[in-house]
């Protein structure tokens, strides 16, 4: 292990050991939870807005069109409610549901949780500027290790897990996580979540590999994170990045691959890591669902559908979920 880096206030033993974990397997891979340094956050916004990635555009519409309905379809009861997001980014969706929320009877309180400090100062920055009146609460930290806070107030709340975040975990982590998200809601308690809809390969498939090359650039900047972090050697020219989709399977998958034979060295640790030619260093995994997926999902969780939204080519739906 190297001291210097270790004693350094930045140094993240988890995502050493995440990175070692992950470049240890037959079948390389790295988490995407690692995409979002400041520098990936900045990247993804640019993915928001390009041509190819309708993800964005279809959920941002049915938030601009149909927040109004959205208010109406929740039960406040006592007057307050907790907005919580969980990987919030810009909160730029958010931003049209708060803004109805804000013209109810109720107290609202929004708390927006993101591992990158960089996305959730801009964010409360927009937030304030936008909406004056909301109190915003803000929490750094991983999703997945913050949950259980959400136990500390008693307040109703609405969740919401947007933006095809969940689908960056596969079917059994995916359940897991809905099960422990629901055994921290009360009853009453609402989750919103927002998710990709399964349909073809000439849709899904530009959304990442953009002409522009700014998903491949978001791909490679984990092996810049990773060299400047973790005090590696990647060249990021000898690896590019390669995205796949098969309908009939339903997960967009991205990988960087290895343009020749070449050895990686992990300075925080000291390991070594070679690479075939060719060979795939698996990054992320985008799952498109179905109502049936969802359906499967939720059982046993103690989560009621109570309905779903989605923009007007039926691209993404937003399903809402009342715990029971
Ligand atoms: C795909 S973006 C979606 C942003 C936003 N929800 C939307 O719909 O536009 C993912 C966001 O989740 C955050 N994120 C990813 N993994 C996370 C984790 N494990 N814990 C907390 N935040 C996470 C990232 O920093 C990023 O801002």
């Amino acid at each position: 292990m190297n001291q210097a880096l270790k004693s350094d206030p930045s140094f993240d033993p988890h995502f050493l050991q995440s990175v070692t974990e992950g470049l240890g397997w037959a079948e390389k891979c790295l988490s995407s939870r690692y995409f979002y340094d400041d520098r990936g956050s900045e990247l993804f916004a640019q993915i928001m807005k390009l041509p190819e990635y309708y993800l964005t555009r279809s959920e941002m519409q049915i938030f601009t069109e149909q927040s109004n309905l959205i208010c109406q379809s929740l039960d406040i009861k006592a007057d307050k409610l907790e907005v919580v997001e969980l990987g919030a980014g810009d909160g730029s969706k958010t931003q049209h549901l708060l803004k109805q929320l804000l013209k109810s009877d109720a107290q609202i309180t929004y708390r927006p949780i993101d591992i990158s400090s960089g996305a959730l100062s801009s964010l409360k920055q927009q937030m304030h500027t936008a909406l004056p009146d909301l109190t915003i609460q803000i929490l750094c930290g991983d999703y997945f290790e913050k949950l259980e806070q959400l136990q500390e107030t008693v307040q109703q709340k609405l969740v919401l897990f947007i933006g095809s975040n969940l689908g960056n975990l596969d079917d059994t982590q995916a359940k897991s996580f809905i099960q422990r998200l629901s055994n921290t809601l009360n009853p009453g308690d609402y989750l919103m979540l927002g998710l990709d809809m399964i349909k073809p390969e000439q849709i899904v498939l530009p959304a990442y590999s953009d002409a522009a090359g700014i998903t491949a650039e978001f791909n490679l900047n984990l092996l810049r994170r990773i060299n400047r972090e973790l005090d590696a050697n990647f060249d990021l020219g000898s690896f590019k990045h390669v995205a796949e989709y098969q309908e009939s399977e339903g997960f967009a998958r991205s990988y960087l691959q290895s343009l020749k034979h070449q050895t990686v060295t992990l300075g925080a640790s000291g390991d070594q890591f070679t690479f075939q030619q060719g060979e795939k260093i698996h990054t992320e995994i985008s799952r498109k669902y179905s109502d049936e997926l969802l359906a499967e999902l939720i059982q046993g969780c103690q989560l009621t559908l109570e309905r779903k939204f989605t923009d007007t080519k039926g691209y993404f739906a937003d399903y809402l979920l009342q715990k029971s």
